[in-house]
């Protein structure tokens, strides 16, 4: 069926039980019932305060965190909260901060390879053909396989990290604020890399980000989160020439006051 989303999720939520004592039942609810489609080929942004509900969000749509319900479907097929593997092939992260999700000790190859092994048959002339060929895809050379994360430069980093989110060829990319540490050109060359990427391989995105300026450069639709509740949604264009919600007037217009300022 071709008019299935390629992703649907139908009131997927998470909350956190509050460890001041082992009886609590006070709960933090992360993330209330949400409910969105995303195409192939489209990018979908969440933006909104600290504490909105972004990261709970991202992770429990990748599966580093168990969601506390809902359902999450690809491509019309539900996506079981255990199965590591299928979640693996669909949906992957694009890990925050390189420097300290990359393991010092391990060359990238081998950082590239680890996720080939544990979900896939390939053998190893196979996998480090996947290896290569992630490492040109996001700009990098061969070369850079024996490499160890040190001895890269931060953007450098930020590519291994973007080659392995890419290794088992998946469907979504969410990216978690990935990109707030770098600067601002390091930055603009790793969004451009990602919009090649989409051209290339079809793929869509998910963009947790406080940054509007970047979501309105790279999203095409945006939902605006508010405590874990999503108070608007629209096309980007729209939401931004002409926000309907308080919350989404208040945000913009913080956004604008420190950039007038630089
Ligand atoms: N492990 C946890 N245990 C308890 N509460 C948590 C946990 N992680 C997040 N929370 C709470 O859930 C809510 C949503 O947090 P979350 O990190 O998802 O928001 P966010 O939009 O990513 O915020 P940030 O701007 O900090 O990245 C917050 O109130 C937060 O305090
Ligand atoms: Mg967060």
């Amino acid at each position: 069926m071709s008019d299935t989303p390629l992703l649907q999720v139908r009131n997927l939520h998470k909350h956190y039980r509050n460890n001041r004592s082992l009886f609590s039942r006070e709960l933090t609810q992360a993330l209330a019932p949400i409910s969105f489609e995303l195409n192939a080929g489209e990018t979908l942004a969440f933006v909104g305060e600290a504490g909105s509900g972004r990261t709970s969000l991202a992770q429990v749509l990748s599966g580093a965190k168990k969601r506390s319900g809902g359902q999450i479907f690809i491509n019309g097929e539900e996506l079981q909260s255990q199965d590591s593997q299928q979640r693996a092939k669909n949906i992957r992260m694009i890990f925050q901060d390189s420097s300290t999700s990359l393991n010092p000790r391990l060359r990238i190859g081998e950082q590239l390879e680890m996720p080939l092994k544990f979900n896939t048959s390939l053998d190893k002339a196979q996998r480090l053909a996947e290896v290569d060929r992630a490492l040109l895809q996001v700009g990098l050379l061969r070369e850079h396989a024996h490499f160890y994360p040190s001895m890269l430069a931060s953007g450098q980093r930020q590519r291994v990290a973007i080659a392995r989110a890419l290794m088992l060829n998946p469907k979504i990319l969410i990216s978690d604020e990935a990109f707030g540490n770098l600067d601002t050109t390091l930055r603009a060359q790793c969004l451009n890399l990602l919009l090649q990427l989409q051209r290339q391989l079809g793929l869509s995105y998910i963009f947790m980000s406080h940054n509007l300026n970047l979501v309105r450069h790279i999203s095409d639709r945006v939902m605006v989160m508010r405590k874990g509740v999503v108070v608007e949604q629209g096309d980007t264009e729209q939401v931004f020439n002409d926000p309907q919600h308080e919350y989404t007037k208040l945000l913009l217009s913080q956004q604008v006051i420190p950039q007038r300022n630089n």
